[in-house]
Formats: structure tokens, sequence, C-alpha cells
């Protein structure tokens, strides 16, 4: 089956087709970075009217470099929520038209649940079940998955997204937005130990998060430097890096032990972070459990995820009626979606 994927719910309008014969995809993704980076975040407004115009070409692209035609696609699979919803109406409505248009299945897809199943497209694939760590600009979330469409929360943020602490620090330390694949690209000089910064809720015994304290510690090693040269600032980033890497892992084996399981699945923008995978890889490996990522060209927001989703909503008999309308759903707890009743209610 070849499913056309179609990701707009925030700031990257991402196009994809996956062929579920051969496992593989063709993909292409717009970012709207330099849109935004005069505002310091995302608008809304400026998103939206950006998905208009990128996403029919996108699919145009796609599709060439496929050797396509709209006529060979099979189903449709669009992310339906959570995001912006000005954002996410463009995708829906134009996922919705042409599968109208080709009389093909149309499936809302959850953003997430695609950011979690992102790694089944990487080599090897991590069989199921396993704990996920999702860690995104929007969300940082420890989930068990028992098998697709099975996701039962175990600890989530507090405040902050891990990549949100990344934009906010890397923002603090003057490298513009969005701020983490920089901030980890300056951590790369610092000097290990430097400038030691907190590990919130470290040794709490359960498995949420807390990342709005360590933004207040980056300002404040700011502001106390009487000199932030270049090499100061390196300390800085790889103090907060270290932190930020110390107490995502350190969770991730707790939430392993407590669910008797050897696998751990990464996913979502801030699994792109070479010093969160190495880390993890090492200590995943000293009790014996192993632990899988997307591509690396898949972690931050892509249309193959939400392609993939779909594909597998509909091997679960997902109705997809091209003439029903795609319920747009801004915010949605991601362990709603699935069968397990979750341990907790996910917030958005
Ligand atoms: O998953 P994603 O594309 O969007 C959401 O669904 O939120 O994640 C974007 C986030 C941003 O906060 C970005 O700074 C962060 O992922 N990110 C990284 C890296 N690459 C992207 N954070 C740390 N290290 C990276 N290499
Ligand atoms: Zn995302």
């Amino acid at each position: 089956m070849k499913v056309l994927g179609i990701e707009t719910s925030c700031d990257e309008t991402g196009v994809a087709i996956f062929d579920s014969a051969t496992r593989s995809v063709v993909h292409a993704v717009h970012s709207q970075v330099d849109l935004h980076r005069a505002y310091g975040g995302v608008v809304p407004e400026l998103a939206s009217r950006d998905h208009i115009r990128r996403v029919l070409p996108l699919i145009e692209d796609v599709l060439a470099r496929a050797g396509l035609s709209r006529l060979d696609i099979d189903a449709i699979a669009v992310t339906a929520g959570p995001g912006l919803i000005g954002a996410l109406l463009v995708g829906c409505s134009i996922g919705s038209a042409l599968g109208y248009a080709l009389g093909k299945p149309v499936i809302g897809v959850h953003h997430l649940e695609g950011h979690l199943l992102s790694p089944l497209l990487a080599h090897p694939a991590p069989q199921f079940p396993f704990v996920a760590l999702l860690v995104s600009g929007g969300h940082t979330q420890l989930l068990q998955v028992e098998r697709i469409g099975s996701y039962r929360l175990l600890g989530e943020t507090l405040d902050d997204a891990a990549g949100e602490a990344f934009d906010k620090a890397a923002q603090l330390l003057g490298l513009g937005y969005p701020g983490g694949p920089a901030l980890s690209r300056l951590a790369q000089f610092g000097t290990p130990g430097a400038v030691p910064l907190p590990r919130p809720m470290i040794h709490r015994g359960d498995l949420d998060f807390s990342f709005s304290g360590l933004k207040t510690a980056v300002l404040t090693a700011v502001r106390r430097a009487t000199n932030l040269c270049d090499q100061v600032r390196a300390d800085i980033a790889l103090g907060f890096v270290e932190a930020v890497v110390d107490v995502l892992t350190v969770k991730s084996l707790k939430a392993l032990q407590q669910c008797g399981h050897t696998r751990l699945v990464v996913s979502g923008g801030v699994s792109a972070n070479q010093q969160l995978r190495e880390r993890l890889t090492s200590e995943a490996a000293r009790i014996g459990a192993e632990v899988f990522f997307p591509p690396p060209d898949l972690c931050t927001d892509n249309g193959a995820m939400i392609a993939l989703a779909g594909w597998a909503g509909l091997e679960r008999g997902a109705v997809a009626d091209p003439l029903a309308p795609i319920e747009v759903r801004p915010r949605w707890p991601l362990e709603s979606i699935g069968s397990a009743a979750g341990a907790k209610t996910a917030s958005r």
C-alpha cells in the first residue's frame, strides 16, 4: 500500500509517500524557521498561510521523486492534532479534497503517534513491547507501548518540554530561534563540569519531569558571568545539555525497570541530539537494554511518520471514509486513541 502523509501541525510542511511493501519512504520538508525567526517563535497565522503555499508543490515533488502519479496513491494520512488549529486545517482540507477527488480513504493521525512510531522507519526497527521517550518542542513524555495503539502514559513534564527548554536556553545564550541544534553544537566546545546546573526532579520516585527551573539556572549563569566570551557560553551550554541528558537518561532507565522492558524507543526533535543518543545508548547497554532512534532526518516534524502511522491505523481497521470530514483536534491526549487506559491523563 502506498500512503501519502501530510504534516502541517506547526511550522514544518512535511509530505511523504510510505510504501508498506518495501517499508521505504520518499519525503520532503519545508521548514518555516526563516519566516518566524524575527518574532522569536511561531506566529500561527503566518504558519497557516505558508502551509497553503507549500503543500501542493511538495506533494508534486515527492510523487515525482517516487516515480508515481496521484492515481497510484492508495490512502492519505494527515495530522489531525494536536497542534495549531489553522495549520492543522490546511493539511486536513487538502488531504480530504485529494481523497474525495481520488476516491481514496483519508485518515486523521495523532502527531505524537507519528513521532512515537517513527523509529520503525529505521533499520533495525524495534520490536514491541517497549518504553517510549518522546522529546519534542511541545512534549516530554514516557510511555509504555505494548503494541501499535496501546499507549500508557508513565510520566511527563510538569512545565516546559525538553525541546522548549533547549530553545529558551539557546535564546538566553544569544543563539536565536529555534536554538536546540545550535546549542548542542556550541556545547561540544564546553568543558565538562565547568558549569554544574541542577537536575530537576531526578531523585523523585515518579517519572515526571520539570525543565523550567533549568532555564532560570541558565539565566542566572549568564548574568553571573563577568565575561560572556565564547568559552563561557560553551561551558554554560554544555552544563545545560549535561543536566537535561542526565534527567532524561535516569528517568528512562527507571521506566524500563518499572515496566520490565528491555527496549527504549526515543523520538521527537530532541532525539536528534547527539549527546542524548550517546548517553542513552551506553547507559542502556549497562543494564542489557537496547535503544532505538528515528533516522536522523525523521526526528523533527515530517510527513513520513504521519504516512506510517496512517498505514498502521488502516491495518488495524480504522475507518477512513473519503466523504467523512476529518475532526481537527488542537488538543488531543495520546492515550485516548489507544485501547489501554493511561495511568495518567496527558495534557496539551
Ligand atoms: O518534534 P519537533 O520537530 O516538533 C514538535 O513536535 O514540537 O521538535 C522540535 C524541537 C525544537 O525544540 C528543537 O530545538 C529541538 O526539537 N531539537 C533539538 C535538536 N534538534 C531539534 N534539541 C536538541 N538537540 C538537537 N540536535
Ligand atoms: Zn513534532
